[in-house]
């Protein structure tokens, strides 16, 4: 069922009274990534709701809000044949009203702390992570979900999302999926959809970068900087480098020495298209 109100939606929501209920929120332009995550709902729950919402107020000024891909045909086809129960497929006026400006000067924003925000991607996409949240809590109160599932991809919005649930008391269980990749080691997002066939060869860099630092702590080296140091190589002048991280995988703290709770992480453009990407070391 494609529904684009959020009437239809609780009124559809209110049948399934006693039934366990997943939320997938997406930006559409689905892939195998998504995919995984309506594969994992559908295991944990009777229902599954997949949101399709390219929301314009985690977008920055200069961001692709407008060119972002809107494929919702070709999304509502996958989601069924993937055995989805509900497309929520919202406009703009219908989750945030008419004629206002979409900012905190006129609409009630949900602020996840600074320490989570300035740091990573929160660092240059300022306020991303504000409308991220935002987003998120009303699509949990439209949708009352019982789970709702997230991609590592987005490992500081998946941190993010788990503390706004903690400190608000949302009764919703956070599942994180793991990342899909191409055969290539290429992490899936819409964004690829940017790259042309030499940028998708650039943007291998980014999971190889990653799996050297895995590769050099399995050997034993837990220094931060050195691990980061050898990421050098492999950048040329076709890449550039935004952040290279390694933090506390739960909580995105600065560590002394990596360890099996780190996470390294990524962002670095390539064609102008900014990708991130990010890995385990203790798995
Ligand atoms: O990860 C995304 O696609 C978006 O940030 C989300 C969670 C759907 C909120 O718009």
């Amino acid at each position: 069922m494609l529904l684009h109100t959020i009437d239809d939606v609780r009124r559809a929501r209110k049948e399934w009274k006693g039934l366990t209920v997943g939320l997938v929120p997406t930006m559409g332009a689905l892939h195998a990534g998504h995919l995984s995550l309506i594969k994992k709902a559908k295991e944990t729950c009777d229902k599954v709701i997949v949101s399709v919402f390219v929301n314009p107020i985690q977008f920055g000024p200069s961001e692709d809000f407008d060119k972002y891909p809107r494929t919702i045909e070709k999304d509502y086809e996958l989601c069924k044949d993937a055995g989805v129960d509900i497309v929520f497929a919202p406009s703009p006026k219908e989750m945030y009203g008419e004629g206002q400006r979409l900012s905190n000067d006129t609409l009630t924003y949900v602020c996840p702390p600074f320490f989570y925000v300035n740091k990573l991607c929160g660092k240059t996409r300022t306020g991303h992570f504000d409308g991220v949240c935002t987003v998120v809590l009303k699509l949990f109160n439209i949708a009352q979900p019982d789970y709702a599932f997230f991609g590592q991809k987005d490992a500081q919005q998946a941190v993010i999302i788990r503390k706004m649930v903690k400190d608000l008391n949302i009764p919703v269980e956070i599942i994180q999926c793991p990342i899909v990749r191409e055969e290539s080691g290429l992490a899936l997002s819409s964004r690829n959809k940017y790259l042309s066939e030499d940028g998708k060869k650039d943007a291998l860099v980014l999971s190889r970068i990653l799996n050297n630092i895995k590769a050099c702590y399995s050997k034993g080296i837990t220094d931060i900087s050195a691990l980061k140091e050898t990421a050098y190589s492999y950048l040329t002048d076709r890449h550039d480098l935004e952040y290279l991280e390694i933090l506390d995988k739960n909580t995105l703290e600065e560590q002394e020495k990596a360890n099996n709770d780190s996470i390294a992480l990524i962002a670095c453009r390539v064609e102008n298209v900014r990708l991130i990407d990010n890995i385990y070391l203790g798995e």
